[in-house]
């Protein structure tokens, strides 16, 4: 029989769906984890899993917690590279930072360099699932994909499609765009636990036509993912509208090609109408919440209470390039900043929903992913809240969940992310030498 491992630690997740996290949330504070193979076994208080699996191996993490890895609903791996770079709001930015790195994408070789290194990243910070753009060129998509194959992480990514309003180098064409996602689905859609996202940039990069070959492969393949940008800047608003006067609004841009819907991601969604609100509540669709981004491109405010009051999921993101920071309890911890701006705060424990559960449900994934319930996969974060003189004095006291992950998302980084485990192995320790 293959070893099973019980971890003993604090622990603590949402086994379920759940409007009010605070409601839902399951913790132990003396707890066990049983992890056979890629799969968690059991879950519950030491003190009544232990004697039922006496031959398991016992790893002790008393002192420590255990989460659920953490899913990054938005980010562009290209971009690792120009993280922090200084300049202006969304449009600027893209001409003057982003396409130019962009290119250095055509050559897989350094595509796979860069893979490895965004893969190794997301690991260090806790993040066991990503929902990842890659650039116009097929082959950066190919090399992040066969990274995180080999480590078995349950990635989504896509191919960037875009045909206008950006450098001739890269650009592809509507039919171009068409085949080459379509051939990507074939070899990289459900392939392991890979799964496939289409992805046009925003509406401003892509023609009527692209957008209609788009929706076709959406038709075609209902289960694959959909990632883009949706209003994100006043500038790009009217932009849109200039580009699409026959649609009615932003969104309308995507709906009409069949991309709003179930697994439809959409980055930021800051400045919505109360239309836009209902329509995707209604869809099921996801907002990806972005803060630290939002912040630093001085885009603008998520306004929560409009997306509860229309049950829209709402999950984290960090958005890196744009977004300052691979660690999504910071991330948490800046969206509480903008939570505090609108008089709406943010609980750390929606937070930690917002990055686990929260999104597993949203994608009908919560069989796999996003929690720590027996039959899922064992994707999960070790933390190490006291990790330096000032978490220490500031956790001495007892302290719940909920303060541990609030203390976390404001002083937290790396250093608090002890071990990431993936599909039941560790693929990343923070410190080399220990077990
Ligand atoms: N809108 C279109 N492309 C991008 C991008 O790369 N980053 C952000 N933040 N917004 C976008
Ligand atoms: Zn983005």
């Amino acid at each position: 029989m293959t070893t099973q491992y019980l971890f003993r630690a604090r622990i603590v997740h949402f086994p379920q769906a759940c409007a009010i996290p605070s409601e839902s949330v399951e913790c132990f504070d003396d707890g066990a984890m049983v992890v056979q193979g890629n799969t968690i076994v059991a879950l519950g208080d030491y003190s009544t899993i232990a004697p039922r699996y006496p031959q398991a191996q016992i790893k002790d993490h008393r002192g420590r917690w255990i989460v659920p890895g953490f899913i990054d609903s938005h980010l562009h791996y290209p971009q690792t590279e120009m993280i922090a770079c200084y300049g202006k709001q969304l449009l600027h930015w893209l001409e003057s930072y982003t396409f130019p790195t962009e290119d250095k994408f055509k050559d897989p070789a350094y595509s796979a360099k860069i893979s490895a290194l965004f893969l190794q990243q997301l690991l260090k910070n806790g993040t066991t699932t990503g929902l990842v753009f890659g650039t116009v060129h097929p082959s950066a998509t190919d090399t992040l994909f066969t990274a995180a194959s080999e480590l078995n992480m349950a990635l989504i990514a896509g191919k960037v499609c875009m045909d206008r309003n950006c450098p001739p180098y890269l650009q592809d064409s509507a039919s171009r765009a068409q085949r080459e996602s379509a051939d990507l689905i074939d070899k990289w859609h459900n392939n392991g636990r890979n799964r496939y996202a289409l992805t046009p940039r925003f509406a401003p990069t892509s023609t009527e036509q692209q957008m209609a070959a788009l929706g076709e492969l959406a038709v075609q393949y209902q289960d694959v993912f959909i990632q883009t940008h949706l209003s994100e800047n006043t500038d790009e608003i009217e932009w849109v509208k200039s580009l699409y006067p026959q649609c009615d609004g932003y969104l309308d841009v995507y709906d009409k090609y069949h991309m709003v819907r179930q697994r439809s991601v959409f980055g930021h969604c800051i400045h919505l109408t109360d239309n836009e609100w209902q329509r995707m509540g209604d869809s099921g669709a996801t907002a990806a919440f972005c803060p630290t981004s939002n912040l630093f491109l001085g885009s603008g405010l998520f306004n929560f209470a409009k997306a509860r009051d229309n049950h829209v999921h709402v999950a984290l993101a960090t958005d890196v390039g744009a977004g300052t920071t691979f660690n999504m309890l910071k991330t948490y911890g800046e969206g509480y900043k903008i939570s505090q701006l609108r008089h709406d705060p943010l609980s750390a424990l929606a937070g930690l929903y917002m990055m686990t559960q929260g999104p597993a449900v949203a994608y009908g994934l919560d069989h796999e992913i996003g929690n720590l319930n027996p039959g899922s996969h064992a994707d999960f974060v070790v933390l190490q809240p006291e990790f330096d003189e000032l978490t220490s004095l500031r956790l001495t006291h007892p302290h719940s969940a909920q303060d541990m992950l609030f203390a976390l998302s404001m002083l937290g980084d790396d250093r608090a992310i002890y071990q990431t485990w993936i599909a039941g192995v560790c693929q990343y320790r923070q410190h080399k030498e220990v077990e």
